[in-house]
């Protein structure tokens, strides 16, 4: 729980217009290789993993720890929003702070889920942690992510250059 402090976790799925926000299941593994292994999903990521290595090594369920979000659209896993506190970012203005991370299935791509769903995980922080400030790094280049980045209420703290690329780094109050 050192993410999150003393926040309970996992907290009662969280219920949108069209979603549920819930902690990662068994059932949810084959959407995870999905993701962790789609060129279109990891282009601005670093490079996918090979599905075959996934599918052998990812644990019986992923990504179970506080702060991890399984977005679920009619019964079914559409994408993944993590609250990591980002102990060893690279930026100063960014170590130690609450970190916000999305990755969605292109078929779910242009609908607004991911707003929908990244605006429900912030509403959530702010009720068990309130005041906390959350961070958000991003390519320049990935433009729906710097889209989404700025509807959520993010606004640039500075750029800076990593991992061969221009990065943005942005701040909620
Ligand atoms: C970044 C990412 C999550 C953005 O997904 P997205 O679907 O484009 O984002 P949104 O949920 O904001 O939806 C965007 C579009 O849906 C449409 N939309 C918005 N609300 C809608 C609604 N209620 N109904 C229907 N369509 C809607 C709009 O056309 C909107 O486009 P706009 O931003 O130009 O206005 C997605 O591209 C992704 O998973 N990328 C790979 C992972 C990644 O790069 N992550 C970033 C690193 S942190």
């Amino acid at each position: 729980m050192d993410d999150l402090g003393a926040t309970a976790w996992p907290p009662a799925p969280i219920r949108t217009e069209r979603l549920v926000l819930r902690e990662p299941e068994a059932r949810d593994r084959a959407a995870f290789v999905e993701l962790l292994a789609s060129p279109e999903v990891n282009a601005y990521l670093g490079a996918p993993r090979q599905r075959e290595e996934l599918e052998r090594e990812l644990p019986e369920v992923p990504e179970r720890w506080p702060g991890s979000f399984v977005v679920e659209l009619d019964g079914a896993m559409i994408g993944h929003v993590l609250l990591r506190r980002a102990t060893g970012h690279r930026r100063p203005a960014a170590a130690g702070k609450l970190d916000l991370g999305y990755l969605f299935l292109p078929r779910a791509w242009g609908s607004g889920y991911a707003a929908e769903a990244c605006a429900a995980a912030l509403d959530w922080l702010a009720g068990v942690l309130p005041g906390e400030p959350v961070v958000l790094t991003t390519q320049r280049a990935n433009a729906a992510s710097m889209r989404l980045a700025e509807k959520l209420g993010f606004t640039e703290v500075e750029r800076f250059e990593a991992w061969d690329a221009e990065q943005w780094l942005g701040m909620r109050p």
